[in-house]
Formats: C-alpha cells, structure tokens, sequence
C-alpha cells in the first residue's frame, strides 16, 4: 500500500538523521531497517492539508432538537483522513439538513493534529472524536489473506456501541472509502423494526465461501445458521440501533466467535465473519442503493470495477485499489472521477514544503 508520507525524500532525510544520531560503526544493515521502518510508520504529525469546505446551512424545514440530530460514526486515520474528509464533504453537500449531522470519529490516538485538521477544513463540523484503544482488539484478531483488513482501527465498529455517549440511540457507521450522493438522512430514517443492523444485504452471494471447511464440516459449528438465511452483507455501510446492541451484548457476541477464531481457523477475511455469524439472515435490509461497494476493485490484481446497475446513493471503494491513490499515481479507474470532485486534499505539508 503506497503512503503519502512514504516520499523518498522523506526516507532519506531519516536516513540523515538516523546517520547523525548513531555512530557509523555500530549501524548495522539490519539496525538501518528497523529504523527505517520506524521512521516511515505512520504519525499524525505530518498529516496532509486539506482546503477549507464551505459552510453549509440547514434549509428552512429541519428542526433543531435533539430528535432531529444524525450520528454518523467513522473511524479517523492519518492513512485514510483524505477520504474522511471527501466522505464528510459529500455528506454536507447532499444533506437537506446538514447542520443536524454530529460526528463520531474513533481514533487509535487523540492526537490534536487531527482534531485541528477536521477543525480547520469543517470549521463548522459539529464532531467528537473519540480514543479507541487498539489494545481492545489486538489479542483477538488472527492474520486475514489481506493485511490491510487487521488494522485494530477495522475492528472499531465492533466496540462503537460502547464508545459513543449512551444517550446516543441510533448512529450510521461508514467506511472512509467512500462518498455519498444523497440525502444521508433518508438512510437515517430507515425503519428498523425490531432489528439491530440495517444494511443492504446480498442474499445471491455465495455464502459458502466465507468460511473454512473446518467451520462447515463441524455440525456444532455450522448449525449457527440453522433457520437463517443468511445473506451477506458489508459492514462498512450500516444503521446500528446502539441501544440494542448494547442491550443484547453484541459485542461480546462477536468477539465469541473472533475467540473461536483464535483457536480453529474457521473464516479467512478480518472483521467481516464474525459479523454475518451473529447477524445474517436477521438484519434489516435497506435498498442497494446504499452501497455501491467493491469499486475499489479486484483484491490481488488492481483491475477496475463499473458500476452495477440502478441508481445509487453511496459509492464505496471497497477492495484494495483507493481512489485517491489512484489519481496521484494517474492510473485512475473511471469511477475515481466520481469520488474527485469531493477530494479537498492540497499537499502533503511536511516534505514538499520550500
Ligand atoms: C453536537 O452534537 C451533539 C450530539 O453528538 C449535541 O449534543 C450538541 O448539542 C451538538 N452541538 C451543536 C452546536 O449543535
Ligand atoms: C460456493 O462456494 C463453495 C466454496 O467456494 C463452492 O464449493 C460451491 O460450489 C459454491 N456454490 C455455488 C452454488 O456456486
Ligand atoms: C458438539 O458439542 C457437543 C456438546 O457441547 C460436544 O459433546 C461434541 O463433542 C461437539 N462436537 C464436535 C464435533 O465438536
């Protein structure tokens, strides 16, 4: 995965350092790659600079009360603030009533370089951000085909619920790797029912093939979906009604079976298993429209997905290739032109600067 922070400037100038801090004798090849791999992790320190959005007003039909404000829940990283920040754009521009959008974005750090980031390209956001300790999840998550999917930060969602202020009811988790083209409010107001998740669900997809053998050929196991029919769904986009899910301990319903995980190797990608076997077949489906995902592409060859049909509310560039890298390295997929009108990126402060 290619960093905005990985310029070769950026490594040389560590090199440099690393070269002034330590004697040359004692710098063994192998102390130059530790280091170098220290010096190119990523910090919030160098965050890239983003143009400041306009303001965006409520129209004269939306109500002021709590009853009326919409929480959207993401996750905040360094490596992806540059679709967060096209993410929140886009909702604010299709929004009817966007000065009743609250934020909630969970970082692995409270660094203030990231709040004065948001503050100064939202300057009207209405956010909190939140710590989320990776230490929560790190012991339970064992090594998916793609490394990006074990980043602790992908597992968040799981500990949402207990992470944002209890009188918080109902909130919308997005993925960062993604815009939205309509009034965000209408997902918002999605009737639940009785259900805890509300998502687009895709009952066609072969559900076989997210699990092992191991899981299926243990009866105790693969009962699970006894009388479910169990559909797939992404876990990027949904509606999560966080009074039940607190209620019905959803949380350690999910981390049960990343124990299970732990110990038999029963599903072969991150945090998506864990969820369909606890909610599959029972959540409340929402139309398509709201996740045109997989535009990211295909995971192991970086070929470029089209649309699928029927109108679209959400576009979302799951799978490996992202936008914005794409562009930079211009090479892009023509569905990236869809997602660059929302791109408030101006440079990479650090390295470029002088
Ligand atoms: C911001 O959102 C929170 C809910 O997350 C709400 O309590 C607060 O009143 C809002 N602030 C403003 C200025 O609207
Ligand atoms: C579903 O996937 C499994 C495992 O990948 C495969 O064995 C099975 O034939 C597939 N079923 C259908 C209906 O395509
Ligand atoms: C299934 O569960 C039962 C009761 O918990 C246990 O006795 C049995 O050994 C289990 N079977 C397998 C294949 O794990």
């Amino acid at each position: 995965m290619a960093f905005w922070r990985f310029s070769p400037f950026s490594v040389l100038l560590g090199l440099l350092s690393l070269l002034l801090l330590h004697p040359i004798t004692t710098t063994t090849t192998s102390t130059i790659g530790i280091r170098l791999s220290i010096i190119r992790k990523p910090s919030d320190d160098n965050l890239p600079v983003f143009r400041e959005a306009p303001a965006f007003r409520n129209s004269d039909q939306c109500g002021s009360s709590d009853s009326d404000r919409i929480h959207v829940a993401m996750t905040l990283d360094g490596n992806y603030l540059r679709g967060t920040m096209a993410a929140v754009l886009s909702m604010l521009q299709h929004s009817t009533c966007p000065e009743n959008l609250a934020f909630h974005f969970l970082s692995a750090h409270l660094a203030p370089e990231l709040y004065s980031s948001i503050k100064s390209t939202f300057p009207y956001l209405n956010f909190t951000i939140y710590r989320f300790d990776p230490n929560r999840v790190r012991g339970m998550i064992s090594k998916s085909i793609r490394q990006a999917l074990d980043q602790p930060l992908n597992y968040a969602r799981i500990h949402l619920a207990d992470i944002i202020p209890t009188n918080v009811g109902r909130v919308i988790y997005l993925d960062s790797d993604l815009v939205v083209v309509d009034d965000i409010e209408k997902l918002w107001n999605v009737d639940m029912e009785d259900k805890v998740v509300a998502a687009p669900e895709y009952c066609h997809a072969n559900f076989t093939q997210y699990f092992t053998g191991t899981f299926w050929s243990d009866s105790n196991l693969s009962k699970t979906f006894e009388g479910r029919n169990p559909c797939y769904f992404n876990t990027g986009v949904m509606v999560v009604n966080v009074d039940k899910w607190r209620k019905g301990r959803y949380t350690q319903r999910v981390e049960e079976w990343m124990a299970v995980q732990k110990q038999r190797r029963i599903y072969q990608l991150g945090s998506l298993p864990p969820f369909l076997l606890v909610l599959a077949g029972n959540i409340k489906a929402v139309d398509h429209r709201w996740n045109q995902h997989g535009l990211g592409g295909d995971n192991f060859e970086g070929k470029c997905r089209s649309l699928h049909p029927g109108p679209i509310s959400l576009l979302h560039w799951s799978g490996k290739g992202k936008p914005w890298l794409r562009l930079d390295s211009r090479k892009p997929c023509t569905v990236d032109y869809l997602w660059a009108p929302y791109d408030l990126y101006r440079s990479s402060r650090h390295w470029l600067e002088e």
